[in-house]
């Protein structure tokens, strides 16, 4: 089975979250299991494609709206990352440094869908299902079903994952004719709420529609910044599938990017020495519990209430705790965390994107911090677990699916509900507290790195899928 997934990001290529992590590993997760997996995405000018080999297999032109653009496909020549990886380059377009923000995004993204589906006709290329990742290829289910130029696509079945619904990609109808010989009957297709929204036109027109974890299925019946009601109207189409984690890179035993490998048998002496180089470059204390929040600087993720969070554990933790953050984003956040940073002693902020970094503060951090208002599914609580560090998290979305707490059956992390200051309070206490009983934070830690959250079974579930449609 020929399954091409489109995407923004892709692991190690471009990442900017978990959707790069995602995708970086489903495809080869799915070549194991026999299919013919690939990836097309948009050319990055980052180290990925400054070092790798890559040949040109197609090279045309097509329009975006009134605007001509070439475009050539790249392929990878050495299929490195386990799959057929493709790169859409158009020069001034697709060609630059960074993933996301620019001021022609939907331009960009828009051009990168036009492209792919230009090249699959071209070349006759047999694809079995096209399976679209987040707003950026919304389009496609669309376009394949109702423009003229595709239609002889329009018996692919499309598979679309919503990875966060909280980014539709939203559009004004004036850009409705950079999508080629589209009739306007079908706009309907494409509208929610007075504009254009990829997201919505994807789960209008796609066969079937997936959220990364089942509870974030049931909550977007009630939580879908605006879109609600289209869940419920589609629901018939929607299928929760947990994502997974790429075992051969979150791996402690032999990540390369760790000085120090250390495997469940191992796990206390193998933490402890991560801890004393990381507490040492940040100037943390490695005698006490080091608390972590890795992750995009955002509302979303609850980082807004990191800071209040913070001061209010350290008056009551005083000289007990440490708390080391890793991140990006709203640059609000980021000043008053370094603002924080300058006069609480055993806090530091390490503001930006460091992937080696991220795998460093996994493998010594004694306990996660997550209180996600909307967690679609997570990925740094599955990496946790896998490093031997408890996850505290809010139970929502994908949390819910993946922590249970302590005081539970077979439970391993601690869980809360609400984002109220004095609720987080209490659940850091109780972390403290398991910190002091050595031999259980042992026993834990040893039950979470024992827990399997690898591809092997999600990758199985999007097979049954993609079978049922073909
Ligand atoms: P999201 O995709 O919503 O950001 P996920 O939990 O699914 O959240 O995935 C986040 C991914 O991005 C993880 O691999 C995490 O380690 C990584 N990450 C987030 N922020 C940073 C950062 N500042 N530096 C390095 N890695 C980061
Ligand atoms: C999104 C979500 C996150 C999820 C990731 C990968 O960015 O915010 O919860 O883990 O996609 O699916």
């Amino acid at each position: 089975m020929n399954v091409l997934h489109l995407s923004a990001e892709c692991y190690p290529v471009a990442k900017a979250g978990g959707l790069g992590d995602v995708v970086g590993a489903l495809p080869k997760y799915q070549v194991g299991l026999g299919m013919h997996a690939m990836v097309a995405m948009p050319f990055y000018d980052k180290k990925f494609t400054q070092t790798h080999q890559f040949e040109c297999v197609h090279k045309s032109s097509s329009k975006l709206g009134y605007r001509s653009f070439d475009f050539e496909v790249l392929k990878e020549k050495e299929n490195t990352l386990g799959f057929e990886l493709y790169l859409i380059k158009i020069p001034d377009l697709l060609d630059r440094t960074e993933i996301y923000s620019y001021p022609d995004e939907t331009e960009q993204f828009v051009a990168f869908q036009i492209a792919v589906l230009d090249w699959i006709i071209a070349t006759n290329k047999q694809i079995d299902v096209f399976h679209c990742h987040d707003n950026h290829t919304g389009l496609v289910p669309f376009l394949i079903k109702h423009s003229n130029k595709y239609k002889s696509l329009a018996t692919t079945p499309s598979v679309f994952t919503i990875h966060n619904g909280e980014y539709q990609g939203w559009m004004g109808w004036e850009k409705f004719h950079y999508l080629p010989e589209v009739n306007a009957e079908s706009g309907g297709a494409l509208e929610w709420n007075n504009c254009i929204n990829p997201l919505a036109s994807a789960v209008k027109c796609c066969w079937k529609y997936t959220t990364v974890s089942p509870s974030y299925l049931e909550e977007l019946h009630y939580k879908a910044h605006g879109l609600e009601f289209l869940f419920e109207l589609e629901k018939h189409k929607a299928v929760g599938i947990l994502n997974g984690i790429d075992v051969d890179v979150w791996n402690p035993k032999t990540d390369p990017m760790l000085s120090h490998n250390y495997q469940k048998t191992t796990v206390k002496t193998g933490k402890e020495q991560n801890k004393l180089e990381v507490c040492t470059k940040f100037n943390l204390d490695p005698t006490k519990p080091l608390f972590t929040f890795i992750g995009r600087l955002v509302i979303e993720k609850g980082a807004d209430k990191l800071v209040e969070l913070i001061r209010e554990i350290f008056l009551r933790h005083q000289g007990e705790i440490n708390f080391l953050i890793l991140g990006s984003g709203d640059k609000a956040i980021e000043a008053t965390l370094k603002e924080v940073q300058i006069y609480l002693r055993n806090f530091n902020c390490f503001i930006g994107y460091d992937e080696v970094l991220s795998h460093q503060i996994y493998a010594s951090a004694d306990f996660i911090l997550m209180p996600s208002r909307v967690e679609p599914c997570g990925l740094n609580q599955l990496y946790s677990l896998r490093y031997g560090t408890i996850p505290i998290v809010r139970s929502t979305g994908g949390l819910k699916d993946t922590v249970i707490d302590i005081n539970d059956k077979n439970g391993y992390g601690i869980r809360f509900d609400s984002l109220e200051i004095m609720e987080m309070v209490y659940a850091i206490g109780r972390a403290v507290q398991l910190y002091q009983d050595t031999k259980n934070l042992n026993q834990i830690r040893k039950q979470m790195m024992d827990l399997d959250f690898s591809w092997t079974k999600s990758a199985k579930e999007y097979y049954e899928l993609y079978k049922s449609l073909n």
